[in-house]
């Protein structure tokens, strides 16, 4: 355990002598938590292998899995990216800062620690005013995971960071909730078409619009999936988790006898319902997770929710499923991984 300094730090009015000691600590090779736009990130230099180490083992995480560089500008790409081609140009134009992450052939200088190994590297630009002006403070690029403990839920507000993070960082910023709440979308550059790895806010559409086809990690029949990342167990709540996929009536049915069996068996469950269907589940711990016509919203509140049922202490949690579509395609992504896959037809 360490001695962990805990900030409150105000986007509108963001005070320097904080950021002045956050940047200090990640120049001389400490770790620091900082809010972005998707969820927290737990930064650390990009170019200090000791930092990157510092950083898996804060996490529990495998160290062959690379970390995301977040830049604040042009120079911090170039210090650590090559071979940037001009659809990656265009894609940046249009979509940094923001919760876009490029993945590009890395520079030699980087070590190979904060790459996991690789010799490709992943690039974003946060679109949040604290993240921007501490990366730029501390040397322009700094190399952060997102500040959960290894399989857990990405942390969303400062109150989940402290839960995972309290002495295992030198610091922790809390900036209040992260605006969109899922991790940021990542396009392999590196590969032609390019591959989308990872569903996020930047759709596959938005991204097609402005580059044309692109290939997805699903659609590849290689069985190895190139996001390190994406062969763990991840964003999972302790409970078992289902999701229930049918028509509407038929779901909510259906949740309602797993309650009943599961009270039964004495095992504690939770519900995981959008607003419109809050009052057809009369019997569970029931949590909304937003409206159905707000996948924005539900995106918002998807890891919020299920922490909150880690902390009820919940056995098992069923989960209405989502249309795939745009955004959904993110939310369904992170629910398949939170239940294991596992899902039921009603
Ligand atoms: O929104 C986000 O991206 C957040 C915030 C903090 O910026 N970060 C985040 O980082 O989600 P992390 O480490 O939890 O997820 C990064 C994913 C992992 O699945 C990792 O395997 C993959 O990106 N990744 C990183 N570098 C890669 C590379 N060179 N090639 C392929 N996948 C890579
Ligand atoms: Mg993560």
């Amino acid at each position: 355990m360490m001695d962990t300094i805990i900030r409150k730090i105000n986007i509108e009015n963001i005070d320097q002598n904080i950021i002045e000691e956050a940047a200090s600590i990640l120049r001389l090779g400490g770790i620091v938590v900082f809010p972005t736009e998707t969820v927290y990130g737990l930064g650390a230099d990009a170019f200090s292998k000791e930092a990157a180490e510092k950083i898996y083992r804060a996490k529990g995480r495998p160290s062959d899995n690379p970390l995301i560089v977040h830049v604040a500008d042009q120079r911090g790409l170039e210090k650590v990216a090559k071979n940037i081609s001009s659809q990656a140009k265009v894609l940046m134009k249009k979509f940094w800062p923001g919760p876009l992450t490029l993945i590009f052939e890395k520079k030699e200088e980087l070590p190979l620690e904060t790459t996991g190994g690789l010799t490709t590297v992943a690039v974003r630009e946060p679109d949040h005013t604290i993240a921007r002006v501490l990366i730029k403070e501390a040397g322009g690029c700094v190399a952060a995971p997102s500040a959960n403990i290894s399989g857990k839920p990405s942390p969303t507000s400062g109150k989940h960071v402290v839960e995972d993070m309290d002495g295992k960082v030198d610091m922790i910023l809390d900036g209040g909730k992260a605006e969109l709440g899922l991790e940021s979308t990542i396009l392999d550059m590196t590969t032609s078409p390019p591959t989308l790895l990872r569903p996020g806010f930047i759709t596959k559409e938005m991204i097609e619009e402005v580059i044309g086809k692109i290939q997805s990690e699903e659609e590849n029949s290689n069985a190895s999936p190139r996001a390190p990342g994406m062969k763990y167990r991840h964003y999972a709540p302790k409970a078992e988790m289902y999701l229930v996929s049918g028509e509407e009536e038929n779901v909510i049915e259906k949740i309602n006898l797993l309650f009943t069996e599961n009270q039964r068996k004495e095992l504690k469950t939770g519900i995981i319902s959008i607003k419109e269907h809050e009052k057809k589940y009369p019997l569970g711990s029931v949590l909304i997770i937003g409206r159905k016509g707000s996948p924005k919203e539900v995106a918002g509140n998807l890891y919020e929710v299920l922490r909150l049922f880690d902390s009820e202490g919940v056995d098992v949690i069923y989960c209405e499923v989502f249309s795939e579509s745009d955004l959904g395609h993110a939310i369904m992504n992170r629910l398949k991984k939170a239940a294991s896959y596992n899902i039921i037809k009603a």
